[in-house]
C-alpha cells in the first residue's frame, strides 16, 4: 500500500498567525514549524502546499491578542476569517478549507468553553463545584457565532472541537437556519482526554499545558464513550467524523469503521510527531522511515482519512524520489 500516490488520504493542519513576533517566537520552539504560516504569507504558503498535492487543510487561528471570552474568534476581520477569504479568493474550490471551531485558542483560560460563574471564588465549597466546569449551552452560543463567520468568510467545512454536548445538531441548524446548508461539517467526535497534546498547547496556548479538560473530552478508559460519542454525531447530522490521538487508539478506529459509514478521519496529535521528530533531531532513528510506517498503519486500521503534521515532508520526499 501507497497512501502517498493519493493526497486525498491526508488533512494538513494549518497554523495562521496574525502578529509576526508571535509567529517568530513560536518557530523558536522548533516544531511544528511546517504548518505555521504568517498571515501576510499565505499565498506562497498555501501555493507550496498544492505543488505537493495537498488539496485538504486544516485551518487554526492563533489571534494577536486573546480575552476572557475568546470573542477574537467570531470577529468578521479575525485572523481566521481574513484567512479562509484570502485562500478562497485565490485557490477557489482546488482546496478544501476546513476550519477549527473552538474558543481555546483565543480566551484566557486555554479551556474549550466558557464559565458562567466567577469560578475563582469559592473554590473549595464542595456545593459550589459546579461552578468550576464549563457552560455546555452558553459555549454553543459562541461556537454558533464562529461558525457563522467561518461560514460567510467561504468555509468548506467546519470542525467544531470543543466537546460540548449536542455540537454538531446546534451548528448543522444554525447553518441550515442561515442558509449555508452546503457548509460540511467535519466533528471531533472522539476527542480524548491526553498528554499527547501538550506540544500544541505549547505553541498556541499561553501557559496552558497542564490543564485538565477530563470533564468534557473522552476518557480513554471508556471505549463505549468512544464509540457512542462517535454514533451520536452521526445521529446529529456530522459528515465526517474524527477520533484523535491516534498511535494508541487503534483498536477504537478499527471498531469503528466495522460499523459506520461515513468517513473516518484520524488526528495524528502534536505528542505523536514530537516522539518521532525529537528521536530523528538526535539521530536515534530515521524520522521518515517512522513516520511513513505510523501513518501507514492508521490506515490499515481503517482511517479514510489522517490529519499530521508529518505530510508535507513526507509528500516532499515522495514527490522528489518519483
Ligand atoms: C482543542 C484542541 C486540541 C488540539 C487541537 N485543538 C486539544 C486540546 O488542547 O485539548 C490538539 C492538536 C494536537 O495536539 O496536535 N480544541
Ligand atoms: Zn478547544
Amino acid at each position: 500500500m501507497n497512501i502517498f500516490a493519493d493526497s486525498t488520504n491526508f488533512i494538513f493542519p494549518v497554523f495562521v498567525y496574525d502578529d509576526e513576533t508571535i509567529y517568530r517566537n513560536s518557530l523558536h520552539l522548533k516544531y511544528l514549524n511546517d504548518s505555521k504560516v504568517f498571515i501576510k504569507d499565505i499565498p506562497d504558503f498555501i501555493q507550496g502546499l498544492m505543488d505537493f498535492s495537498i488539496n485538504n487543510i486544516l485551518v487554526f487561528g492563533v489571534p494577536a491578542k486573546r480575552n476572557s471570552l475568546g470573542t477574537a474568534a467570531f470577529e468578521k476581520k479575525g485572523v481566521t476569517q481574513r484567512s479562509i477569504k484570502k485562500i478562497k479568493e485565490l485557490f477557489g474550490k482546488k482546496i478544501n478549507v476546513i476550519s477549527d471551531v473552538c474558543v481555546c485558542q483565543y480566551n484566557l483560560s486555554g479551556h474549550c468553553g466558557i464559565y458562567t460563574h466567577n469560578y475563582k471564588k469559592n473554590n473549595n465549597n464542595q456545593s459550589n463545584l459546579n461552578r468550576n466546569k464549563l457552560d455546555n449551552d452558553e459555549t454553543l452560543k459562541i461556537l454558533g457565532k464562529i461558525t457563522l463567520s467561518l461560514a460567510e468568510s467561504g468555509t468548506d467545512f467546519i470542525a467544531p472541537s470543543s466537546m460540548m454536548d449536542g455540537q454538531v445538531f446546534y451548528l448543522k441548524r444554525i447553518l441550515k437556519d442561515n442558509n449555508y446548508d452546503t457548509v460540511k461539517i467535519m466533528s471531533y467526535s472522539s476527542k480524548h482526554n491526553s498528554c499527547l497534546y501538550s506540544p500544541f498547547r505549547n505553541n498556541n496556548f499561553y501557559q496552558s499545558v497542564s490543564i485538565d479538560k477530563s470533564y468534557y473530552q473522552n476518557s480513554y478508559h471508556n471505549l463505549h464513550e468512544s464509540l457512542r460519542e462517535v454514533t451520536l454525531d452521526i445521529n446529529e447530522g456530522a459528515d465526517w467524523v474524527m477520533i484523535k490521538p491516534s498511535f494508541w487508539y487503534m483498536d477504537i478506529i478499527k471498531a469503528l469503521k466495522s460499523f459506520i459509514k461515513k468517513p473516518l478521519v484520524v488526528q495524528n496529535v502534536s505528542g505523536e510527531y514530537a516522539l518521532i521528530k525529537s528521536a530523528s533531531v538526535n539521530n536515534w532513528i530515521d524520522g521518515n522511515e517512522w513516520a511513513i510506517l505510523s501513518l501507514l498503519s492508521l490506515k490499515r486500521a481503517g482511517a479514510d482519512k489522517i490529519i499530521s503534521y508529518f505530510i508535507v515532508s513526507l509528500l516532499k520526499k515522495y514527490y522528489e524520489n518519483k
